[in-house]
């Protein structure tokens, strides 16, 4: 129902990359927000000390970024202690106070703009415009769930009865909730999880990639000092071990993560192995995406789209476009258009407003996509192998042709894509494919029938699905997104069902 949805569209503004002077203005406050930064555990408002690591860029290994103070798992288990004292009073709030706080959090993160478009390119090899981007969806999660919580929590629902009883439904929250991100957005993620799981009342225990401490830390001084309780925000950088001791340990009512489905399974497992309550896991993670083109798509607008879906980012989204899937009538056509675009495409340092292909995040990943791109170029037809720049962890785009969807079996997660051709009376059978793949976060369609797209979307159960654009960049309040199978366990982020996951319920019925 359309009541779900937050009351008007809260999106955030964009920059417009043609106006000049609008330009020079942000790369000037970026240019400007320079300057090292630092990460350590907070608990309670209060940094921590711990093993020293420097973060340095994936665009340059010789340039530090920060430092960071890892925490250990004892620091770990204190965060959770302080945690759970601290949901008390932050779950008792009023909702519309909460909501307040994330709002201010918004506005905060809007005016430090180039502090934190400075760090999203510097520790994480963000392009100008996929860090202007990322910063609107920060902001827009906190708007977002706040419009949303403001509903939500903000009185119970009165419900029909009988005469002589009322009855009313109410979301509480949960208690501590152990929020674990991804280096791939590590300012949208990270604050959409602790915002949600903040807005609904719950004490939250962040830790963020191990990759990108620094943006995390930078979020959470904004989110503080706008007025969320520091016993409400406890903050632990840290590597798997410490992931490991906040799923394990007693005080954990909810986790919410996002990453690998490997990771998943193994909080899944965790958390079903300890004893007392039963505690839920929403998690967010991967997919082998595809894209349909039939004969009657526009080539060009392929083209670009392809390009955008599988190379921006460095193809290091969980959305990206992994397995093109083009019918034969026009493969060779449009194949070759997209490997003409992906020729265009500049690689190189993400500070470069010209850039449009960055790093990707570190040597383990660059080293796993260049094994993987030189496993294809042994084993398939190599349509388009790009050049990377000297220094840096940068992986180049790559398009290779494989038989058929099957042979796709793992996630490959860089600027790496996969095609095949089709046969348009073997569609149903590229479907059930790409079904028994066991993802199903995002699928985009190039048709110009209605009724082939209508055929794909039916069939499949996909959680995201573009026709005839490109499928990366979900908007909050636009596009919730999210997936299910191996993609995750939904609820969808940036949508109207999310907050609820954060909360339990409570019926509540007077005999009067
Ligand atoms: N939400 C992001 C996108 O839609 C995630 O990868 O691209």
């Amino acid at each position: 129902p359309a009541d779900l949805f937050a009351p008007e569209r809260i999106n955030s503004a964009g920059v417009e990359f043609g106006d000049r002077a609008a330009l020079e203005r942000l790369t000037e406050a970026v240019a400007a927000a320079r300057g090292p930064a630092d990460a350590a555990a907070v608990i309670d408002g209060v940094a921590k000390g711990g093993a020293r690591r420097d973060v340095v860029s994936p665009s340059d290994a010789r340039t530090v970024v920060g430092t960071v103070a890892e925490a250990s798992p004892e620091i770990a288990a204190a965060a959770m202690v302080a945690a759970r004292k601290g949901a008390v009073a932050w779950g008792l709030l009023p909702a519309a106070q909460r909501a307040a706080a994330l709002e201010r959090a918004a506005d905060a993160m809007e005016a430090s703009r180039g502090r934190l478009i400075h760090l999203l390119q510097a520790e994480a090899g963000k392009t100008l415009d996929d860090a202007v981007a990322e910063l609107r969806e920060a902001v827009d999660f906190c708007r977002y769930y706040a419009a949303q919580g403001r509903k939500l929590f903000g009185a119970p629902e009165a419900l029909p009865g009988p005469t002589g009883e009322s009855n009313r439904l109410s979301l509480r929250s949960r208690g501590v909730f152990v929020a674990i991100s991804p280096w791939n957005f590590p300012l949208a993620i990270f604050v959409g999880q602790v915002a949600a799981a903040l807005m609904a009342g719950n004490a939250v225990v962040a830790k963020p990639a191990e990759q990108t401490p620094l943006i995390a830390a930078e979020a959470v001084r904004l989110m503080h000092r706008a007025g969320v309780a520091p016993s409400a925000l406890q903050l632990v950088p840290g590597d798997g071990a410490v992931g490991a001791a906040l799923v394990a340990h007693p005080h954990v009512a909810g986790v919410v993560f996002t990453g690998s489905t490997e990771v998943a399974r193994h909080i899944n497992r965790a958390l079903a192995a300890k004893d007392g309550p039963i505690v839920p896991l929403i998690a967010e993670t991967g997919g082998i995406n595809a894209m349909l083109v039939d004969a009657t798509a526009l080539p060009e607008q392929v083209a670009d789209d392809v390009v955008t879906s599988a190379f921006r980012s460095a193809g290091q989204r969980c959305s990206a476009l992994r397995l093109l899937l083009v019918q034969e009538d026009v493969a060779d056509r449009v194949i070759a258009m997209v490997a003409g675009a992906a020729r265009e495409l500049r690689l190189g340092d993400p500070a470069d407003p010209a850039t449009h292909v960055g790093p990707v995040i570190d040597a383990e990943a660059r080293a796993r996509l260049d094994q993987h791109g030189a496993a294809m170029r042994r084993a398939a037809t190599a349509h388009y192998v790009g050049e990377v720049p000297g220094k840096g962890h940068f992986v180049a785009p790559q398009i290779y042709e494989i038989p058929g969807p099957g042979a796709l079996t793992e996630e490959v997660f860089g600027p790496i894509l996969h095609v095949a051709r089709y046969r348009a009376s073997d569609l149903d059978r590229v479907l059930d494919q790409i079904e028994a793949t066991g993802y199903g976060l995002t699928l985009g369609v190039h048709s110009r029938i209605d009724a082939t797209v209508e055929r794909v979307v039916s069939r499949l159960s996909t959680g995201n699905i573009y026709v005839n654009r490109n499928m990366i960049g979900a908007v909050v309040g636009v596009q919730p997104f999210g997936g299910h199978g191996l993609s995750g366990t939904g609820p969808k982020a940036g949508g109207p069902h999310y907050l609820t996951r954060f909360a339990t319920e409570q019926t509540v019925t007077i005999n009067t």
